[in-house]
């Protein structure tokens, strides 16, 4: 495994259509597997495909309930509104205010290609959300409301 190099807001890759994944190869296994770790490393709760420079619809989420694996990810249903602040690793440091369903519901590919069914709500749908807009080359300050701000970041305790 290692870590990737995450691309950041402006890199044209983020800003380009995704193509689907039609096979598990160790390519991708080992792409999955350094997707999560790159993510983990960056303290990020989603991390797609384009942001490490990869043209594949691909994501990687957790939340603090695990990893998820989506492949081909996409929205089913959604329902409600939420609004809250949203970040992306691709632009450090900053954030702004999303509207976002509550609910959502996708269907994906998991890493031995059966396709999945999943539900979210909250944090959850809004990852769903971000992480797919990414793989259509959407970045999420396309939708903020109001100004984009700073990040301030609370002090390890350790
Ligand atoms: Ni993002």
């Amino acid at each position: 495994m290692a870590l990737r190099n995450i691309r950041q807001m402006g890199d044209e890759v983020l800003e380009k259509k995704c193509r689907e994944i039609k096979e598990i190869t160790p390519r991708i296994l080992e792409l999955i597997e350094d997707m999560k770790e790159t993510m983990y490393d960056a303290n990020g709760v989603g991390l797609a495909a384009p942001q490490v420079g990869v043209l594949k619809r691909l994501v990687v989420i957790d939340i603090g309930e695990g990893p998820l694996v989506l492949i081909n990810p996409r929205l089913m249903e959604t329902s409600g509104t939420q609004t809250g602040e949203e970040a992306c690793l691709s632009l450090p440091g900053k954030s702004g205010v999303v509207t976002r369903p509550m609910h959502v519901k996708i269907e994906a590919w998991n890493e031995k290609m059966e396709r999945i069914e999943l539900e979210g709500e909250e944090l959850l749908a809004r990852a769903f959300c971000h992480e797919i807009e990414h793989l259509d080359g959407h970045m999420f300050v396309e939708k903020v409301e109001g100004e984009l701000h700073d990040v301030v970041y609370e002090e390890d305790e350790e």
